[in-house]
């Protein structure tokens, strides 16, 4: 099987509107399943800083986190596109962000990057998509923005707020990206910017009309985690399964049930 590329994502929504399946994944054992699953597209996120390095929020992500993880990734992945955040600070300015998003794609094998935010952004954007370098955007809730937006909250819910997002959207077609993730916000909104825009929208809690969905692969794992999003379905208990797993384990050496000869070299 082939590894799909960009114009396979857009071509989804303008010729067979098959939806886009988009998980996120941050090493090699699980970026190896993600793909073996046959997910269209592997997000390396900078939620790698909340669900693998411990912190409380993805501000504190750096290039070097994501590069590692994105090399890892890579090494895994052969059919899906690979998508790398590019965490916060790493495009502040068109220089930066040229310099930063070639190295996730040249030396990490990342097949785009992704930036959040909307008019902020654009020069950007424009630069790297002129100088070969896909990218997706992100508006409506962005976590490495959440304080000045009041936190981890639903955005664009009413008129004004709704009808910046929609601009913003527009502004970021307009500047090249080839699909855009909306998250968190009202489900309505998200039809409308998904109706009005020619690029495949990808929503994480912005309802079900998005060309395409998705999610942190932990959370639908079943991970624990302090918060469950309303969003969130979870497809497997993880983490109640791993605790299982090692409890019984632990008990088996203490009573001296594991290793058997069986189990050791003669
Ligand atoms: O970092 C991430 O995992 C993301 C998704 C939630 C869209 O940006």
């Amino acid at each position: 099987m082939n590894q799909i590329a960009i114009k396979d994502i857009i071509d989804r929504k303008r010729k067979n509107g098959k939806k886009i399946v988009v998980l996120t994944a941050y090493d090699f054992p699980f970026a190896k399943l993600v793909d073996q699953a046959g997910v269209d597209i592997v997000l390396v996120g900078d939620s790698v800083g909340m669900v693998c390095l411990g912190y409380d929020s993805t501000v504190p992500v750096t290039m070097r986190d994501m590069l590692y993880h994105v090399k890892a990734v890579s090494r895994a992945v052969k059919h899906a596109l690979i998508v790398a955040d590019m965490p916060f600070g790493s495009y502040d300015t068109v220089e930066r962000t040229l310099r930063n998003a070639k190295r996730l794609i040249q030396q990490s094998g990342a097949n785009a990057v992704k930036l959040e935010g909307g008019s902020f952004v654009l020069d950007q954007v424009k630069a790297l998509v002129g100088s070969g370098c896909p990218v997706m955007g992100h508006v409506g809730m962005t976590p490495q923005t959440a304080s000045q937006l009041g936190g981890y909250k639903v955005q664009g819910r009413n008129p004004e707020d709704a009808e910046r997002l929609v601009k913003e959207a527009q502004a970021l077609e307009r500047a090249g990206v080839f699909s855009i993730v909306l998250e968190c916000i009202p489900a309505s909104l998200s039809e409308q910017i998904t109706k009005i825009l020619k690029i495949p929208t990808i929503g994480i809690g912005a309802g079900p009309s998005t060309d395409g969905q998705v999610l942190v692969l932990h959370d639908m794992l079943g991970f624990e985690s302090s918060v469950k999003p309303r969003f969130v379905r979870r497809y497997a208990e993880l983490s109640n399964t791993v605790v299982d797993a090692i409890r019984k384990y632990s008990e088996d050496v203490r009573d001296g049930e594991y290793p058997t000869l069986d189990e050791s070299f003669q």
